[in-house]
């Protein structure tokens, strides 16, 4: 009978899964289970640091309920759900506007607007910001009609779902007119810290990470024939431009906060510029799906709270206020 060595064990793995049917499974596992192996013997990882491994995935499962998705939280500050999101958006058929992360804020329960309109609840403050912009295809041709979802932090530097599941404000989907312009006003975003009081944010505090993103507003582009559009538009000036937490911050998606754009539709009010291009969909682009998802759509209702979550830690706040002084300790930066 065969004796198992770190050598051979991986092997005789593979053999055994060599029934799946199905290939694309095939591969996918077979490159997880290679792959796994060459690490754990890399590392030398000792029965004590498996289980330690073990107990960290259950808790980030543990963590996960319709309106938390710890899993992909973990995926994004590890850069994995950015090397996907790249690799994706390396097989465009044609140059368009690059994609950054969709996170783990977008939610589909999302309002319907009129062009024009404001998503930001008047009652939180925050500084009013005009986005607008045209839709086109590769050719700078409008695409009249296009679906412009639009999220983003509040003025208290949270998103409407850390809050509650029923609370709605800073999103909403516009339609592109018939010229291919959309326009929305809402209130600048903030740069943030992650979700930190999870698992994922002990392993980040661990590495001694600062646990932020940059200020940044998400959109999420569709138009018939052309392919799904997820990026996210980033202030300049922002601190962590460069060293985003999850690594979704790109030079294309800067943008600048103009106090007076003469080409502004809103006048007196700070304003966005950005046109936004579409590729044309291929076969392969509807069978790709999206790097990432609505927590409520890949984690049914487990009975757990959806209270609300992604506070600082107290330690991370003191730190930052040492290092900066003021109240809030530069937490909501302008
Ligand atoms: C966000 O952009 O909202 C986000 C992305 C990844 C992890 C946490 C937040
Ligand atoms: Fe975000």
């Amino acid at each position: 009978m065969r004796e198992y060595t770190p050598e051979n064990i991986t092997d005789v793995v593979l053999e055994q899964m060599a029934t799946t049917p199905d290939p694309r499974m095939k591969e996918i596992m077979e490159g997880a289970v290679r792959h796994l192996h060459a690490f754990a013997r890399d590392v030398n990882l000792t029965p004590g640091e498996w289980i330690k491994g073990i107990e960290f995935m259950t808790k980030v499962g543990q963590m996960c309920t319709p309106a938390r998705q710890e899993f992909i939280l973990l995926s994004d500050t590890v850069g994995l759900s950015a090397l996907v999101n790249i690799m994706h958006d390396k097989t465009k058929m044609e140059e368009a506007t690059g994609a950054s992360l969709l996170g783990p804020f977008f939610r589909e329960n999302t309002p319907k607007f009129e062009n024009g309109a404001k998503i930001a609840d008047a009652g939180k403050g925050g500084s009013e910001l005009v986005l607008f912009g045209r839709v086109t295809n590769a050719k700078g041709e409008p695409l009249p009609g296009a679906q412009v979802t639009v999220w983003q932090t509040a003025a208290d530097g949270r998103y409407d779902i850390q809050n509650s599941l029923e609370e709605i404000d800073c999103r909403g989907i516009f339609r592109a007119d018939d010229k291919g312009n959309y326009l929305l006003r809402t209130v600048r975003p903030l740069g943030y810290y992650i979700p930190l009081d999870g698992p994922v944010g002990q392993m980040v505090m661990a590495q001694k990470r600062h646990g932020k993103r940059p200020a940044h507003i998400h959109f999420l582009i569709s138009a018939p024939g052309y392919r799904e559009l997820v990026t996210a538009l980033y202030l300049a000036g922002d601190e962590h431009l460069e060293d985003d937490v999850v690594f979704g911050a790109s030079g294309d998606l800067v943008v600048e906060v103009k106090a007076s754009d003469p080409a502004s539709p809103v006048k007196g009010v700070p304003s966005v510029h950005f046109d936004f291009s579409l590729a044309r969909e291929s076969e392969a682009d509807r069978r790709a799906g999206r790097v990432g998802a609505d927590p409520g759509q890949v984690t049914a209702g487990n009975g757990k709270p959806t209270g609300p979550y992604g506070a600082p830690p107290p330690e991370m706040l003191a730190a930052e206020k040492e290092k900066k002084g003021g109240i809030l300790g530069g937490l909501f930066r302008k």
